[in-house]
């Protein structure tokens, strides 16, 4: 079975925490967008360990994993994050392999993005790993693949340096080159985890555009980004939060008010420790955005959502959902492409009594308390999309299974 996991808002839903959690029963875990821009937080035993190129399921002793063609990969951030996870006792030898389509980010990258972005009028906030430049130079066809690492000809684009440093690497990165087309037809009919990063928002087309990242982060990228074809992927799971988180600049229409909501954005901030794994920036907060969250589970066929961060909401004596925007006194249920209107979007919001309870140790959805019940309830209602994962906690034994999952 195929099973593609991916952030159903703007990215850290707690895609990593979800994939680590599913990957005992995979064979082998694909990433498929992407590079070191994403920052996956996943807590074992009161471990901690951050991953932002390797698929999660590397935690697995075992398991292999895959870094697929729609990836853009920096061989620097590669190799040192593979020394961190050896040095936290993580045998990764022999079973991290990469497309031969993968494009490789070069270090001139980074600074470009950084440059770039700050002459814009209106910055992105990029992440400043030069991800933005690789896909553009893959769009203007003069990349730099994997596949081509050892041929020259090929690799006519490079600048004074890029060789130096590809020599430093190319030999360790050509012994981890595979054929995905060939692997996945291989794993046919064996567990398969398709693991999304970013999200669905930061999505090259169907994201806030310009506000996005540079991949294929929905759904549709695992099948580009990895070597199967749309049809082979029988599942697709959206992660998303209790409430609605962003970071770096863009529309954020239920984000909370600077000024009268200022201690809940500092609760949800700390409480829900939203500070950025891979630059360490503080995360925009708000309310649930139920708006683009039913627009994301229509643009990625979501089968089902996994609903993360519940706890955060424990201590809260009312909660807010928001089912609407009002845009220049029009009111608006579907999530509009045009920037102007999303910024100008005021969020049309429903209130629900909090549960005042500590969820953390629940594991099962029967033993949750009923206004937490009544607020799942009502986003499976506005979304069309049954909840069937339920997280309230970071650490992996802290998910409630509704339905089974591989199955
Ligand atoms: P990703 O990018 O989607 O993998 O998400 P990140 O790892 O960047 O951010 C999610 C953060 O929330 C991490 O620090 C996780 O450990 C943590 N987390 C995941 N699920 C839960 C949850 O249900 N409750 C709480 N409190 N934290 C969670
Ligand atoms: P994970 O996988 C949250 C955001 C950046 C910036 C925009 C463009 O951890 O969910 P980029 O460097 O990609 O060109 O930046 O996208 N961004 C993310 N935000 N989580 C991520 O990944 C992100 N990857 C990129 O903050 O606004
Ligand atoms: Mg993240």
């Amino acid at each position: 079975m195929n099973i593609v996991i991916i952030g159903a808002q703007w990215g850290d839903e707690g895609k990593g925490k979800i994939v680590d959690f599913l990957a005992g029963d995979a064979e082998a875990i694909v990433r498929y967008a992407g590079g070191a821009n994403a920052g996956h937080t996943i807590v074992i035993d009161r471990r901690e360990y951050a991953l932002h190129l390797i698929p999660s399921g590397i935690l697995y002793p075992g398991k292999q994993v895959f870094l697929g063609g729609g990836m853009v990969i920096d061989p620097q951030a590669l190799f040192e994050e593979l020394r961190l996870l050896e040095e936290r006792g993580i045998d990764w030898q022999g079973r991290v392999f990469i497309s031969d389509r993968a494009h490789l980010v070069l270090p001139r990258y980074r600074k470009i993005d950084v440059d770039r972005d700050a002459v814009r009028k209106k910055p992105i906030g990029t992440t400043g790993r030069g991800i933005g430049v690789a896909y553009a130079l893959k769009s203007e066809r003069v990349g730099v693949r994997l596949a081509d690492l050892d041929n020259g000809e090929a690799l006519g684009n490079l600048e004074t340096g890029d060789t130096a440093f590809l020599d430093q690497y190319r030999d360790r990165l050509l012994a981890m080159k595979t054929d995905m087309a060939a692997e996945l037809y291989r794993l046919r009919g064996k567990n398969v985890l398709f693991e999304g990063a970013q999200g669905s928002l930061l999505d090259i087309d169907s994201g806030t555009y310009p506000y996005v990242s540079s991949g294929l982060s929905s759904a549709a990228g695992a099948a580009s980004g990895s070597g199967v074809g749309p049809r082979a992927l029988d599942k697709v799971l959206g992660v998303c939060k209790a409430y609605t988180t962003r970071v770096g600049n863009g529309p954020l229409p239920t984000e909370f008010d600077q000024k009268s909501q200022s201690a809940l954005y500092q609760f949800v901030r700390d409480t829900g420790r939203e500070y950025g794994v891979t630059t360490g920036r503080a995360r925009r907060c708000g309310s649930l955005d139920l708006v683009a969250l039913r627009y994301a589970c229509r643009v990625n066929s979501l089968d089902a959502l996994v609903l993360t961060h519940l706890d955060v909401y424990d201590t809260l004596d009312e909660v807010e959902v928001c089912v609407a925007y009002d845009i220049a006194g029009k009111r608006v249920t579907d999530f509009p492409g045009s920037i102007a209107d999303l910024t100008a979007a005021k969020p049309v919001l429903r209130k629900f009594p909090g549960w005042k309870t500590p969820v953390t140790g629940t594991h099962t959805f029967k033993e949750l308390p009923q206004a937490a019940k009544n607020y799942i309830e009502f986003i499976e209602e506005f979304t069309e999309t049954p909840v069937d994962t339920v997280s309230v906690g970071y650490e992996r034994t802290q998910t409630i299974v509704r339905n089974q999952i591989w199955s």
